[in-house]
């Protein structure tokens, strides 16, 4: 067996970009008979935190663990092995890891044989792993969002040695296909069409945390695509940190556009995909979305500010008026489109005339729906180098104020939808109500409703009869 030494992350050498080619590796993941074996009898429970990237690696973990002959279980106490699957992208979400790593030190002492792993986002920042190496013992097993292939013989090394196996690279990462899958979705697929980022957004860890820019061949993407709908799958989400910017290191220019164009011709029901970025968006998108009916009107485009001054803070590389441009060419020639957002609040020095920009923004744009975040310096970016001078009181009054007015909006535009037929994919049965069945329209606006002769996965067409700010509720017609 080889040895596996303690390989630790450095935010320094994950910051860099060279002119070195992407390797795409298409079977540096196998299994030998003794790892197939390793899970028999086994079960495994993995939460997943955080962004559709992670969830999207959580469907690799689990195709992982399968092929291992591990079973899944819910109950995280009569788990023999747990993961965790992180996210670094606010300090709220790395502190909520870290109180239920802690919480889930008890299972450790009851039965000492379980193995506890830790992986994402989070374990990339060198001072996670510091953490984890002195006060969180309780972790056996740390893998990185650049060796998820590597969790087999990552086990069995901690397996055979009990000895805490750390593994995180810091490279600007590969691209590697043909891993296993899980999809946890039987009608709604995630598919990757890049991955990492290099717009270094000022206040944004992602680029350190995922790496450099590595877009997947237009090839490999389709073939998943028509796989995709011959097993039946309805609906399928492009994914990428920044998918505007698709093929620009395979040499391609206006890449997404191509790529869309192409997923189109599948005739997969519907299209989405994120996230989007003012800078890079193509006028073309217009174009491509209002000729293809099976690409949703539905656009997700962060705005993170409505200020140019603070644009210019963050890195953004677009201004207010750009983004603007774009929300008004998509609205005339794509009427019915939605729109959310995400902005972040309290960035470093925003003042609070600057805020009220954003709050202009929204009368404008009158998202659908939106994100917003109080803004979080992380360790190593370069906005942690500006001192964090807005206090915490006067941050969550803009969320909340900024909130409020993205809340009258959702309503409003819910207004319009009031006796009106959608369409929904059926997600099944809500939560709540037996009766009641539960999915999304084309627009991404949630509906319950109820009917007979209802399938999850059925795309079927609702009267809506009742708007509320984030969901609607109707009737199955006919
Ligand atoms: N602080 C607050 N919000 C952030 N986001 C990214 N980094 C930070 C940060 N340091 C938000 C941005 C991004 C979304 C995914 O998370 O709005 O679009
Ligand atoms: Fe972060 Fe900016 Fe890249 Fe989005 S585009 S992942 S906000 S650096």
């Amino acid at each position: 067996m080889e040895n596996i030494s303690i390989k630790l992350p450095s935010l320094k050498d994950a910051k860099k970009r060279t002119r070195k080619p992407i390797n795409i590796y298409r079977d540096l993941y196998e299994l030998s008979e003794s790892l197939k074996k390793l899970g028999e009898n086994k079960k495994y429970y993995l939460r997943t935190y955080g962004c559709q990237a992670n969830e999207r690696d959580s469907e690799t973990i689990v195709g992982i663990l399968d092929e291992m002959s591990f079973t899944k279980t819910d109950d995280y106490n009569e788990a023999d092995l747990l993961i965790f699957n992180t996210c670094a992208i606010r300090e709220n979400a790395v502190n909520k890891v870290f109180g239920e790593i802690g919480q889930l030190k008890r299972l450790k002492v009851k039965n000492p044989e379980v193995v506890f792993a830790v992986c994402g986002c989070m374990v990339q920042e060198e001072i996670t792993i510091e953490r984890i190496m002195n006060t969180y013992k309780q972790v056996d097993i740390v893998f990185g969002t650049h060796n998820i292939h590597r969790l087999p013989q990552l086990l069995e090394n901690f397996i055979n040695t009990k000895e805490r196996t750390i593994e995180v690279f810091s490279i600007e990462g590969d691209v590697i296909e043909n891993l296993p899958v899980k999809r946890f979705n039987k009608y709604k697929a995630w598919v990757n069409i890049m991955y990492g980022c290099d717009k270094f957004c000022t206040y944004c860890i992602v680029p350190y945390t995922r790496g450099k820019q590595r877009s997947r061949l237009m090839k490999d993407i389709l073939d998943e695509v028509k796989e995709l709908k011959e097993q039946g799958y309805k609906e399928i989400t492009l994914l990428g940190q920044n998918v505007n910017s698709y093929g620009l290191d395979l040499g391609m220019e206006d890449g997404f556009a191509t790529l869309l164009e192409e997923v189109a011709k599948i005739n997969i029901e519907r299209i989405r995909f994120a996230t989007s970025h003012p800078r890079d968006f193509s006028l073309r998108m217009v174009d491509v979305i209002k000729d293809n009916k099976n690409i949703m009107p539905y656009l997700h485009l962060p705005v993170q500010s409505g200020n140019n001054e603070i644009l210019r803070l963050m890195g953004r590389g677009y201004t207010v008026e750009r983004f603007k441009m774009i929300y008004d060419k998509l609205k005339e020639a794509i009427p019915n489109i939605a729109f959310s957002t995400d902005m972040i609040v309290g960035f470093p020095n925003e003042t609070r005339e600057q805020f009220e920009d954003t709050l202009k923004l929204v009368d404008y744009c009158k998202f659908d729906f939106a994100f917003i975040f109080i803004y979080s310096p992380r360790a190593g970016t370069p906005a942690a180098k500006f001192i964090d001078n807005i206090d915490l009181k006067e941050k969550s009054e803009r969320l909340q104020e900024l909130n409020e007015r993205v809340a009258k909006y959702g309503n409003l535009n819910n207004q319009k939808y009031l006796n009106k037929v959608v369409k929904v994919l059926v997600d099944g049965k809500s939560k709540r109500n037996d009766e009641v069945y539960s999915g999304y329209s084309e627009e991404n606006k949630l509906v319950n409703f109820t009917g007979k002769n209802i399938k999850e996965g059925d795309i079927v067409e609702v009267l809506i009869t009742e708007i509320k700010s984030w969901s609607m509720n109707g009737e199955k017609i006919n």
